[in-house]
């Protein structure tokens, strides 16, 4: 990635002040930076702190003629590797989706046949708008790619998607499309012939076979309140959800992942979902749907106190007991005959013995169409799978039992998305 070179379009919204973040970790990987900053951008930012840390001049003017015959427009695009627009606002992704160019930011997108990554920014209604739906489809039709947006506590009511993605986020999906050297946007190629590019436009976040889908994931342990300060939660790292979200991203599928608390960066390409609590989850996976395939990796918590204390609970020098009751069981729910039904639900199960048989038994109980069972026995001398990055599955369908040779948990995901892609195809 060193030495690779990163045309940054800073467009006008409180999450430009992330886009110093992100060019403070480019320039940190040795990537070269340059900055475009859009009138309502220097609203949130200055030029100055931009060109601070890319250690470039920041261009603002279409019409600055000084700058124009040092470097134009058109070579600031030649001169990039990748084009970052962060924000990427509803006013800017209209315009380029549009053909619009009133303003250098609005130019260089139609100038430039470099590959375009968006990390879009706005309030949750104008995200779900459907002249912004159309302008995010019409972009990505053309081979954009975006990463996030990122979704706020909740899913539904005034909350949602819309809050830019992280500049890890951005940044992890930078390296990312820069590792894959991305070919350039279907623009027809000098002589009016159309480039080859231009007859297969570049799927939205990655080429692949589940290019148009929607797939849901969940991931991560559940935190079930027992008053504002303890929680009842379980050990579950989140590895194995975030994988399988990032490989069906790299297939080119539209992910929602629902996570509970992790450690985890949003893997490129995913709009995450942030949930604490069971209940949290399942509500957050309704609104999610319609999805193609639902794929539930959450370990999730089996029971919640039944009812969390609003105040700490104090210590009385005796025992304590806290009674429980059991959380919706979230992937019998999405299983669950409907029109709202997922094409494919798939469960996960760790089991310690009788693996099979007991996943068997899980994929009828839940009405799932396949289980990937999980041994997490200590046969192996291990402490079991959580935390670890590796894992010991077999894949249950009604047809029967298929162990795996994948061992890694980015292997299983792997397979588990091929096997999905195909699956949505048949
Ligand atoms: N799951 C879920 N909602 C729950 C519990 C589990 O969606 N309330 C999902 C998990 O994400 C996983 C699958 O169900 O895909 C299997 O979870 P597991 O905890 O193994 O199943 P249980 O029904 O709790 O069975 P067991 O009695 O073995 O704990």
């Amino acid at each position: 990635m060193d030495g690779k070179r990163i045309l940054l379009i800073v467009g006008g919204g409180v999450a430009a002040y992330k886009a110093l973040e992100l060019v403070r970790l480019l320039k940190k990987a040795g990537l070269g930076v340059r900055a475009i900053l859009t009138r309502a951008g220097e609203r949130f930012v200055t030029p100055m702190s931009l060109a601070a840390l890319s250690q470039e001049p920041v261009r603002t003017d279409l019409f600055d003629l000084g700058a124009e015959a040092e470097m134009g427009h058109i070579e600031l695009s030649r001169w990039a590797d990748l084009v970052v627009v962060a924000p990427a606002t509803a006013d800017l992704m209209g315009k380029a989706a549009g053909g619009l160019a009133d303003d250098l930011a609005s130019t260089t997108l139609l100038a430039t046949d470099k590959a375009v990554l968006a990390a879009p920014a706005m309030n949750v209604r104008m995200w779900l708008h459907p002249a912004v739906r159309r302008n995010v489809e019409t972009l990505a039709a053309g081979g954009w790619r975006f990463v996030g947006p990122d979704e706020g506590e909740m899913a539904c009511g005034e909350y949602g998607p819309g809050r830019m993605a992280e500049p890890a986020a951005i940044f992890a999906a930078i390296q990312d499309l820069l590792a894959r050297n991305l070919p350039p946007l279907p623009l027809e190629a000098a002589g009016g012939k159309p480039s080859p590019a231009a007859a297969k436009p570049a799927a939205p976040s990655g080429d692949g076979p589940l290019r148009g889908r929607h797939l849901l994931v969940t991931a991560g342990p559940t935190l079930e309140p027992i008053d504002p300060v303890r929680v009842l939660t379980n050990r579950s790292s989140g590895k194995q959800g975030y994988a399988v979200a990032a490989a069906l991203a790299r297939l080119g599928a539209r992910v929602t992942l629902v996570s509970g608390p992790t450690a985890l960066e949003t893997p490129p390409g995913v709009t995450r979902v942030e949930v604490e609590t069971a209940l949290e989850m399942d509500e957050a996976c309704r609104c999610a749907l319609p999805a193609d395939a639902a794929v539930m990796v959450a370990a999730v918590a089996d029971w919640r106190p039944e009812s969390a204390s609003e105040l700490k609970v104090k210590k009385t020098g005796g025992g304590a007991t806290v009674r429980l009751v059991e959380n919706p069981d979230i992937l019998a729910g999405l299983s669950k005959p409907g029109p709202k039904r997922p094409k494919l639900v798939v469960g996960f199960a760790a089991e310690t013995h009788n693996v099979a048989a007991f996943a068997a038994e899980k994929l009828k109980k839940k009405g799932c169409d396949w289980i990937v069972a999980n041994d997490v026995s200590e046969a192996d001398g291990k402490s079991g799978v959580f935390g670890r990055d590796e894992n010991h599955v077999a894949l249950v369908t009604r047809d029967g039992v298929e162990p795996w040779e994948a061992v890694s948990k980015t292997e299983v995901a792997e397979e588990l998305a091929r096997r999905i892609a195909d699956a949505l195809k048949g």
